[in-house]
């Protein structure tokens, strides 16, 4: 609710300062905006609309204000919060002044009036009311960004909706000065001041008079259910003194709240750390803890909390900290690491750890310690380089990004930036391209290798959080959770299944090909309902289709490893 009321005050507020940059052309130019934007805002529908969200948006932020628990929030959080609650008594002399100045006494609020007002013959009330657009700007701008930006394609908006941001509310001031100067100009000429006023049927003493003891009451309300609001929440506070509830953390630190606290607000009343990417709004999961005592006499999770865990395939002891009211007490342990300082000197938006849906591949050399074994160190790191030169060429070729390199295996993200469709498609692309630039390294170091080289894959797609990882010049974009460990594990199995490449029917879904020849088999695995589906594919190589990606997994040549039904059996993926 709070979101749909925020779109319709967010697109009224976007008409409106549109049709102040009108402005910059004319007068008449504005005043015929006007005329459309008010065919839209002033009929039965948009009046409703508005008038609505305005009203759900006022009583779902107070309603917010008192169910927090703790004031306590981050920066970013603590500003909307605060933009939102000194907008309605900045608004609000423009609301009475011109919307219910014309329902109470059929004031005409067309530009040249109000513009007569707010530039001319009280400036106060402009600069007013232009601080008040800015802040209005501010606070519809930042619920949307926070609201959108863990979709993909966000991030690659983002340069033009900034600009975007930017430059409406400055054109609309702008509009405004050369609309005012342009009024200044007419003011100057003698008896226009008095005629526009009479024209515009401006409110005289008496009218004046009805319209300040309206905002005057309007005022009061506003800030008495503000004051309602902040005494309810010290009373609660009081009333809930007598009974606690303990809240241990994994560094053994006990901290006391009253019931009703979740377990996120407990973190932040007493200064601990807890990862809240999207503010605690039950919408990014990276405020997950596991409990780890005291499961059982806990609520059961509301529907918003129970779709985010079912998507990161959580357990049933994974909870949400932003959504958990603890009745008794707990042990918890929150399972993504809060933001550390230091990654605060980076400048691009993945510092701080975004939720996302990534292809993961893992690569890894088979018979590597047997090989290594027969070498001089030297020659080992000699390999070893000249490997992960092979490895790391064909991953970034494939639009990939190979970012770690642990021993002779390698983990690469695809799709960061581009989607998950395409991060599916270029990973298939990228296990062609690695076994056959292996197959040319093996070429090439034949009089040092005792066999050609060979190399086991996996591949799957899914959430992760992906950002900038750990400390000092080694900070690095790597992912973590569910999705890493799966492809981490299908790279262990091409071994059990003798195949170079091992990959979930979502990567083959997400890259569109076909796997009708595809031995498949079903896997268990834990945190997951239902069984995994997965593709083996004997020679990495058979992947390519007509127009180099590949459109279809291979059955197994005549010559591969047995059908899935006399393989090995199904194993379990513990992660
Ligand atoms: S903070 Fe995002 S779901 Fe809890």
């Amino acid at each position: 609710m709070r979101l749909g009321a925020g779109l319709v005050l967010f697109s009224y507020v976007t008409t409106h300062l549109a049709n102040h940059a009108l402005g910059l052309v004319s007068l008449a130019a504005m005043q015929e905006g006007q005329v459309w934007f008010l065919r839209l805002w002033r009929n039965p529908l948009g009046t409703t609309a508005l008038y609505g969200a305005l009203l759900t948006h006022a009583l779902l932020a107070l309603w917010y204000l008192y169910e927090r628990r703790t004031l306590r929030m981050p920066a970013w959080q603590a500003t909307q919060v605060a933009l939102g609650l000194c907008i309605p008594p900045l608004l609000l002399s423009h609301i009475i002044g011109t919307r219910i100045a014309f329902t109470l006494f059929g004031t005409d609020s067309s530009y040249t009036r109000v513009l007569l007002v707010q530039w001319y013959l009280s400036p106060e009330v402009g600069l007013r009311q232009s601080v008040t657009l800015v802040l209005v700007w501010i606070h519809g701008c930042m619920g949307l960004h926070f609201w959108l930006r863990f979709h993909p394609w966000y991030q690659r908006a983002l340069p033009v909706l900034f600009s975007i941001a930017l430059l409406t509310p400055a054109l609309a001031l702008l509009g405004f000065v050369e609309g005012g100067r342009e009024v200044a100009r007419l003011a100057a000429r003698p008896g226009w001041v008095e005629e526009t006023l009479r024209l515009t049927r401006a409110p005289g003493p008496p009218e004046r008079a009805a319209l300040a003891r309206v905002l005057r009451t309007s005022l009061d309300f506003y800030g008495g259910a503000l004051g309602a609001v902040l005494i309810a929440r010290a009373g609660r506070a009081l009333a809930s003194r007598r009974r606690t509830i303990r809240i241990t953390y994994p560094s053994g630190r006990v901290v006391q709240v009253s019931p009703g606290f979740t377990v996120l607000e407990t973190s932040r009343s007493a200064g601990i750390p807890h990862a809240s990417v999207c503010g605690g709004r039950g919408r990014c999961s990276t405020c997950r803890i596991r409990i780890a005592r005291g499961l059982e006499g806990l609520p059961a999770a509301g529907a918003d909390e129970a779709r985010v865990l079912r998507r990161v395939g959580a357990p049933p002891n994974v909870r949400l900290a932003c959504q958990l009211r603890p009745r008794g007490d707990l042990t918890v342990v929150p399972l993504l690491p809060a933001q550390p300082a230091p990654l605060t000197v980076s400048h691009d938006d993945q510092a701080p750890g975004r939720e996302q849906e990534v292809a993961v591949l893992f690569a890894d050399l088979r018979g590597f310690t047997r090989l290594a074994e027969h070498k001089l160190p030297y020659d080992v790191v000699f390999f070893l380089n000249r490997y992960f030169e092979v490895v790391g060429g064909a991953i970034e070729r494939a639009g990939g990004i190979a970012n770690q390199f642990t021993g002779d295996g390698v983990m690469a993200l695809f799709g960061v930036d581009a989607g998950a469709e395409v991060g599916a498609r270029q990973a298939l692309a990228a296990a062609r391209a690695l076994v056959g630039d292996l197959a040319a390294l093996s070429r090439e170091l034949a009089h040092e290798l005792p066999g050609p080289l060979r190399m086991g894959i996996g591949i799957h797609v899914g959430h992760a959080v992906v950002g900038r990882m750990g400390y000092g010049p080694g900070i690095y974009l790597t992912a973590v959770g569910d999705t890493v460990h799966v492809a981490s594990r299908l790279e262990q199995l091409t071994k059990e299944y003798d195949c170079e490449l091992v990959i979930t029917e979502e990567v083959a879904h997400r890259a569109g090909v076909d796997t009708r020849d595809a031995p498949r088999h079903e896997l268990t695995v834990r945190n997951r309902r239902g069984a995994l589906v997965v593709y083996t594919v004997a020679r990495a190589a058979m992947l390519a289709g007509p127009g180099g990606d590949a459109t279809a997994l291979p059955a197994y040549p005549a010559a591969g490893p047995p059908p899935p039904t006399a393989g090995p059996a199904a194993p379990k993926i513990r992660s």
